[in-house]
């Protein structure tokens, strides 16, 4: 079964076709950074009208890449929630309007859902049950995950999420948008000895996150060292790395407690943070020492893209699961809501 994949929730156009057996056989992704980069943050209407734009071309593209048809393509996924509603809706309008065309079943997809499954699109996939930890701009998760659709929620943020925190300290510092990367960057050339931030919520039982406090915790740094006549250059990458260690270590805790909880073995990390190296590094190291193993996917999949959907929504049309000739979409969506397959 080959299934058509989109992704619109927010400021990324992602299409991607997977097939089962067949692997992905081909996807893209068209970020509209650039778009956005002059107004600090995503505009919605903008990346609404942008997405109307460029779905169609890119996935005349993408079947072209792959040798195929509209014959060939036998169900469409696309992100219905949770996101942002325009956005959200050229997704879910294109993607049904395309199923109905050409005759074949369609389905809406929750975007964490895709997250979640992009590692199983990796050669060496995690096996039911794990532990997930979802970071992204959106989002910061522990899941237990029994299977596909049949997820617990362990703890998730109270504020910020993960990449919020990110973005937000990396434009407080003069970064730029979206700042994850290019705190991450800076975080390199940082002393790690200078400065310790805080580890919110760690003292205390739980797996819920706060991350929040970091942010006021880097401009207070910031307006100190400013005053003090510090080397500006220093102290920005000082702060950095200083914050990066403690949003990485502050996972860290909370997922050694969730797999403790859970008596499991395996940690699955997604969404756009889990690109960050030291992340990674750290888990590595911490799953090494418990004689477990993390799994994440390719840097690419981990921010939004269309193969994440093509490939949740895979798993779901093939089981049979498919919406009638209308649509919805669901700006807000507990992922804890959907069915089990
Ligand atoms: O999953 P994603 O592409 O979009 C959402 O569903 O939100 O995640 C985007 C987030 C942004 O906040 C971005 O700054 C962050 O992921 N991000 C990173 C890194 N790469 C992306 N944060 C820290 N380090 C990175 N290397
Ligand atoms: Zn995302």
């Amino acid at each position: 079964m080959r299934v058509l994949g989109i992704e619109t929730s927010c400021d990324e156009t992602g299409v991607a076709l997977y097939a089962g057996d067949g692997g992905l056989l081909a996807h893209a992704v068209y970020s509209q950074i650039a778009l956005h980069a002059d107004y600090g943050g995503v505009v919605p209407e903008l990346a609404s009208r942008d997405h109307v734009r460029k779905l169609a071309p890119m996935v005349r593209q993408l079947l072209d890449e792959a040798g195929l048809g509209a014959g060939d393509v036998h169900g469409v996924a696309y992100t219905a929630g949770p996101g942002l509603a325009g956005a959200l809706l050229v997704g879910a309008a294109f993607g049904r309007s395309l199923a109905w065309g050409w005759g074949v079943p369609a389905l809406g997809v929750h975007h964490m859902e895709g997250h979640l499954l992009a590692p199983l699109l990796e050669d060496e996939a995690p096996g039911f049950p794990f532990v997930a930890l979802l970071v992204s701009g959106g989002h910061t998760q522990l899941v237990e995950v029994a299977g596909v659709g049949r997820y617990r929620l362990l703890g998730e943020s109270i504020d910020d999420a993960a990449g919020e925190a990110f973005d937000k300290t990396a434009k407080l510092l003069g970064l730029g948008y979206p700042g994850g990367p290019a705190l991450a960057a800076l975080a390199e050339q940082g002393d790690p000895e200078r400065f310790r931030f805080p580890r919110p919520m760690t003292d205390r039982p739980g797996l819920d996150f706060s991350f929040s406090g970091l942010k006021t915790y880097a401009l207070t740094t910031w307006q100190q060292g400013c005053e003090a006549g510090q080397a500006p250059e220093a102290l920005k990458a000082d702060i950095a790395r200083a914050f990066e260690d403690a949003v990485v270590d502050t996972l860290l805790i909370k997922c050694r407690r969730a797999l403790d909880q859970t008596g499991s073995r395996t940690l699955v990390l997604a969404g756009g943070v889990s690109a960050n190296r030291r992340l990674r590094a750290a888990v590595d190291a911490m799953m090494a020492e418990r004689g477990g193993r993390a799994h994440y996917p390719r840097p690419e999949l981990c921010t939004d893209n269309g193969a994440m959907i093509a490939y949740a929504g895979w798993q779901r049309l093939r089981a049979g699961q498919h919406e009638g000739p209308g649509f919805e979409i669901h700006p807000r969506w507990p992922m804890t809501a959907l069915a089990p397959v």
